[in-house]
C-alpha cells in the first residue's frame, strides 16, 4: 500500500498518469491535487472518478500551508509533480504567472516533502516531470542527452529550468530523494486545444484557418501521451534516486509536414476529398523567440529501464484525430467561455 500525490492530475498528461496508476495499482491510494485552472478539467477523469483508490483535492501548489496540511493528512510515500503552466504562447504574454506556479509552486511542494520526510526518507520519492525545452534549441543538429547544458529561451522553459534546478538543489543540499524526467512534445486525447495538434484538428473540423507560425519549418519530436505515462510509471518504480531520464520517441516532424498529415487523416475521417482542408493553412507571424528544433535522445531510459514507445506515429495520430472527432462535447465544453477571448486575442481573428 502506497499513497502517492499526483499534482496537475486534471490536466492533459496528468490525467493519463492518474488513470494509469488508479487502474494498474488498486492497492495504492492516488491523491490528485489540482487547482483546476483553465487547463484542468475533471471531465478528463470521468471514467475513474469513483474508483475506491482515487481522491481529488482542489488546491493551489503555491499555497504552502495547504500543501503542508495535505502531507500531514495523507502521509505521502511519493510525489509525481506535473502541475504547471504549460503553454509557451501564454508564457510570452504573462511570464509572472509562469514564475509563480512553476517555480514557487514546485518550491512549496519540495519544502513540504522535505519537512514531512525529515526523519526517514526510506521508500520516499519526489519525481518531477519536466520538458526537453529546458535544453534550448538545436540549431545545428544533434540530440538532447541528460547531460546537455540547460539553455532555456522562453519564459515557460526558463520557469521549468528553474524548477528543475530547485529539485536537484533539494537533493544535493537536504538529501531529498528525487528523480527528474525531461520529455518531448506529447499528443493524444484530452490535450487543451491551445496546443498545435488539438487546435488544428478542431479548426479543420470547423473549417477555420490553421495559423502556422513563421514558415512552418520548426521541428518537434512527438510522443503519444500514454507512452509518456508508461515511462513515468516505470521511472517512478525503477528509476534511480538523483537521476535524470530523457523521454522521447525519436519521432521528429517539421510543423508543416505534421500539419499536412493531420489534414490528410482528418479529411479522410470527415469524408472530405484528400487534401481539401489544405486551403485552411494560413501563415501568421512567428512566435517570439521560436525555438527551431527539439530532439530527444532517450537511449538511457531504453538501456537502463527497458522503456520504448508502444505506438508508431501514424497509428497514434489516427487514434488522436478519431478521439477529438468522437468527443465533440468535450471540445465544446473546453472551448466555451474564456477560451473564445484567448483565441481572439492570440490570433486576432474572430473564432
Ligand atoms: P496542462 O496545462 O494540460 O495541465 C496542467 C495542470 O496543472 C492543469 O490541470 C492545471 O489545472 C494544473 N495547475 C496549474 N497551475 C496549478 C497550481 N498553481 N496548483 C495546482 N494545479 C495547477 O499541462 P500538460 O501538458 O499536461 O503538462 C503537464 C506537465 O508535463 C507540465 O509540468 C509540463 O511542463 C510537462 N511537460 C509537458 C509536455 C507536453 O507536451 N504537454 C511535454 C513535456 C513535459
Ligand atoms: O517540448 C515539450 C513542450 O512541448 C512542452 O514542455 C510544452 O508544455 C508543450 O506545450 C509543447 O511546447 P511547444 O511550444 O512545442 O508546443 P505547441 O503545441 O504550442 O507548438 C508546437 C509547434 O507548433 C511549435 O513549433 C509552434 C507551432 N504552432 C503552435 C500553435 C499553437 C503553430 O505553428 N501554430 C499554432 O497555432
Amino acid at each position: 500500500m502506497k499513497t502517492i500525490l499526483i499534482t496537475g492530475g486534471a490536466g492533459f498528461i496528468g490525467s493519463h498518469v492518474v488513470r494509469l496508476f488508479v487502474n494498474k495499482y488498486p492497492d495504492y491510494k492516488i491523491v490528485n491535487l489540482d487547482k483546476l485552472t483553465y487547463a484542468g478539467n475533471l471531465a478528463n477523469l470521468r471514467d475513474i472518478e469513483n474508483a475506491p483508490n482515487y481522491i481529488f483535492e482542489k488546491k493551489d501548489i503555491c499555497d504552502f500551508d495547504a500543501i503542508k496540511t495535505l502531507f500531514d493528512k495523507y502521509n505521502f510515500d511519493g510525489v509525481i509533480h506535473l502541475a504547471a503552466e504549460s503553454h509557451v504562447d501564454r508564457s510570452i504574454k504573462d511570464p509572472f504567472t509562469f514564475a509563480r506556479t512553476n517555480i514557487m509552486g514546485t518550491l512549496s511542494l519540495l519544502q513540504a516533502a522535505k519537512e514531512a520526510w525529515k526523519d526517514n526518507t526510506d521508500g520516499k520519492l519526489f519525481y518531477h516531470i519536466s520538458t526537453d525545452e529546458v535544453y534550448g534549441s538545436l540549431e545545428n543538429g544533434g540530440f538532447f542527452v541528460e547531460t546537455t547544458s540547460y539553455d532555456p529561451r522562453s519564459p515557460y522553459s526558463a520557469s521549468k529550468a528553474s524548477s528543475d534546478h530547485f529539485v536537484r538543489a533539494y537533493h544535493n543540499t537536504y538529501g531529498l530523494p528525487i528523480i527528474v524526467s525531461n520529455c518531448s512534445n506529447n499528443y493524444g486525447p484530452y490535450q487543451f486545444p491551445e496546443k498545435l495538434i488539438p487546435l488544428f484538428i478542431n479548426n479543420i473540423r470547423n473549417n477555420k484557418p490553421l495559423p502556422v507560425y513563421g514558415k512552418g519549418e520548426n521541428i518537434r519530436d512527438w510522443l503519444y501521451v500514454v507512452d509518456h505515462a508508461r515511462a513515468i510509471d516505470l521511472i517512478y518504480h525503477k528509476g534511480k534516486n538523483g537521476e535524470t531520464y530523457n523521454i522521447g520517441g525519436f519521432n521528429e516532424w517539421r510543423n508543416i509536414d505534421l500539419i499536412k498529415v493531420m489534414i490528410k487523416v482528418t479529411d479522410k475521417l470527415l469524408g472530405r476529398a484528400e487534401g481539401e482542408s489544405e486551403k485552411l493553412i494560413t501563415y501568421v507571424s512567428d512566435r517570439a523567440g521560436h525555438d527551431l528544433r527539439y530532439a530527444i535522445d532517450s537511449t538511457k531510459l531504453h538501456k537502463e529501464l527497458g522503456w520504448e514507445p508502444s505506438l508508431q506515429f501514424e497509428e497514434g495520430i489516427e487514434k488522436t484525430v478519431h478521439w477529438y472527432l468522437d468527443n465533440q462535447e468535450w471540445l465544446d465544453q473546453v472551448t466555451s467561455g474564456e477560451y473564445q477571448k484567448y483565441y481572439e486575442n492570440m490570433y486576432k481573428i474572430k473564432s
